[in-house]
């Protein structure tokens, strides 16, 4: 174990800190995680964690998330520059200004944006449990945001009208893929399973034969019997599924879908913040309780009990 690492589990036990790493950070900062997950699953272990402090892995909007789910820990963003592009095109204007155009229809918001976007939603929802949710609310008309790409996997999905806000927002990591790209590496690794994230372009999820949040495509690729997987989202994804698939192979779709800011997290950057308890996410009051509102309707629409569902 090199020092670094040793310096970091040293402070973390003294601090009573707990570590959690999204899928795509790099291989060395996921190791060093005591949890690694998609956007749902870090935002569950994020409200269930008692501890001290919380050190997010990720970018911007997933450790302000944990901020608003649990007020008892301090949580720390190791940089504060890993900024989630998309998040950033979203703003609470644009969600008010559809609206008022669509007053009947419920607003509901991808956690990839900062949390006065989502103080102004009704539902909060991740890659993992949208169409779910959107199922699930009685309107047949739903506004979404910020991802237009999401949308249309979600009104696809669910056969209801999803009005992508703002009209045009997309990850540029995913529209990275390409689908005569894809359609020659299929010519060339017949016997892959393609999967992609819903992130992607239509033209790109047409072509998969599995399309899912982050986790839900490691889950699959452990449950497929398949062997071989050309993997149509962010390359870090792909030390988590040679690690934890013993056996089976992986191909990048493109091996240009790289988010430069969740690797802007690295070790060192980790070691500072637990050293100097950098740096630290606070979200306003009042914002942090409409977001919690929205959350609440959320895990009410899927009948799970959330812990603000007795208040
Ligand atoms: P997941 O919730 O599927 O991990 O996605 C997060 C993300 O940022 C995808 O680009
Ligand atoms: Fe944001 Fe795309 Fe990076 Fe995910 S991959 S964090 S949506 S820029």
């Amino acid at each position: 174990m090199n020092n670094t690492v040793q310096e970091i589990n040293r402070l973390k036990e003294g601090l009573g800190a707990i570590i959690l790493a999204h899928n795509y950070q790099p291989p060395e900062v996921q190791d060093v995680a005591d949890f690694v997950g998609d956007s749902l699953e870090l935002s569950i272990k994020a409200m269930q964690i008692d501890a001290r402090f919380i050190v997010f892995c990720g970018v911007d909007f997933m450790a302000e998330q944990a901020a608003v789910i649990n007020e008892g820990s301090v949580i720390l963003h190791p940089d504060p520059e890993a900024k989630c592009p998309m998040a950033s095109m979203i703003s609470v204007e644009d969600i008010r200004r559809a609206r008022e155009r669509h007053p009947k229809a419920p607003v509901v918001i991808y956690v990839n944006s900062p949390a006065v976007v989502k103080a102004e939603a009704d539902y909060v929802v991740t890659s993992a449990n949208a169409v779910d949710v959107v199922s699930n609310i009685s309107s047949d008309t739903v506004l979404f945001g910020p991802d237009r790409h999401l949308a249309e996997y979600i009104a696809k999905k669910t056969g209801k009208i999803v009005i992508p806000v703002p009209e045009d927002c997309y990850c540029p990591v995913h529209v990275k893929f390409n689908p005569n790209e894809i359609k020659v590496l299929k010519s060339i690794y017949k016997d892959h399973v393609f999967i992609a994230h819903p992130e992607c372009p239509a033209s790109v999820r047409a072509l998969a034969d599995f399309v899912g949040s982050t986790s839900q495509m490691i889950k699959f690729v452990k449950s497929c019997p398949n062997t071989r997987f050309l993997v149509g989202t962010e390359v870090g994804i792909i030390y988590r599924m040679v690690k934890e698939c013993v056996g089976k192979s992986f191909v990048p779709a493109s091996t240009s879908a790289i988010c430069e800011d969740m690797k802007k997290i690295t070790l060192e950057k980790l070691l500072q913040s637990l050293r100097n308890k950098l740096y630290r996410v606070e979200v306003d009051k009042e914002v942090a309780i409409k977001v919690r509102k929205a959350l609440k309707n959320t895990f009410d629409v899927l009948g799970v009990e959330s812990p603000w569902s007795k208040k």
